[in-house]
């Protein structure tokens, strides 16, 4: 039987049941279709493609045409798995007005569920302007991939009284802003225990420990596909990578021996005056 898509409204719900869920990046429509025919609830069509998919070192320079450019083939593959489509940097930070255009543009365009963005207190205006426009939004905080040479880089947020504090100041601002359900990236285990404690929206953790009520990973990472970097929190659950590295090894090693294609792969169709 396919799964029953989830709603914005039954993040809520699952919370209150206690009824954990999980989350994974998507960018293409091959993945979305295997995605969709597993247990995963929720896919992000993650500004993290600007690492996996485009090659770019970064999030920093993926545009909202690229963003919406994947969003399509992954809503396309996953109808029965909410749909989050991530805000690139400089679709929300210049103008309320601007980050409401661009959502606009993402549901219209992309066609996924809700957006998402980066920020804590100082975008809690833009969240809720946004919501207030209909737009439905996930917040992300804790280590925000878009402004990390702001953070100092790639590190753990919220590793003293504090920062644990600013963070939990960040969560209630995201939450009290209207946004249905927030990312908690690369935190203390016992800090994101409290924050999570401490929210009425569902906290979907990545790299924050196991207390958190969703767990979310970039796909290629957990099928152990993206050679460039492994952080800590990556569990490899496969290792795509080698397999499919010895996969073309075969294909190259059996077409220059002979061995491939034979004839259950050809056309063996008998031609008049054409030998086989
Ligand atoms: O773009 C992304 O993959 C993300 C995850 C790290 C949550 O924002």
């Amino acid at each position: 039987m396919a799964k029953k898509k989830m709603t914005v409204l039954d993040f809520k719900k699952y919370k209150e049941e206690g009824r954990k869920f999980t989350y994974v990046t998507g960018y293409d429509y091959t993945t979305a279709t295997i995605i969709n025919e597993s247990d995963t609830e929720v896919i992000l069509v993650g500004d993290s493609l600007g690492n996996v998919m485009l090659g770019l070192g970064g999030t920093v320079p993926v545009t909202m045409d690229e963003m919406i450019h994947h969003m399509k083939p992954v809503v396309k593959g996953a109808p029965n798995t909410f749909i989050v489509g991530d805000m690139p940097f400089g679709s929300y930070n210049v103008s309320i007005e601007e980050a409401i255009r661009n959502g606009n543009r993402i549901l219209k365009e992309g066609g996924t569920d809700c957006v998402k963005l980066e920020g804590g207190v100082e975008f809690a205006d833009t969240i809720k302007a946004m919501v207030k426009a209909g737009i439905p939004v996930m917040g992300h905080i804790g280590l925000t991939p878009q402004t990390t040479s702001q953070l100092g880089g790639f590190k753990v947020q919220g590793g003293t009284p504090e920062g644990a504090k600013k963070l939990l100041d960040d969560a209630k601002a995201v939450e009290a802003a209207g946004a249905f359900s927030m990312v908690l990236e690369c935190v203390p285990s016992g800090v994101a225990k409290a924050l999570t404690k401490a929210l009425k929206i569902p906290v979907l953790g990545i790299g924050a420990g196991p207390h958190v009520d969703c767990q979310v990973i970039v796909l290629q990472d957990m099928l152990g596909m993206y050679g460039d970097f492994k952080p800590k929190f990556v569990k490899l659950f496969a290792n795509l990578r080698a397999d499919m590295i010895a996969a073309l090894n075969t294909f190259h090693k059996e077409s220059l021996d002979g061995q491939f294609p034979s004839p259950e792969y050809s056309f063996n169709v008998k031609v008049e005056g054409f030998e086989e």
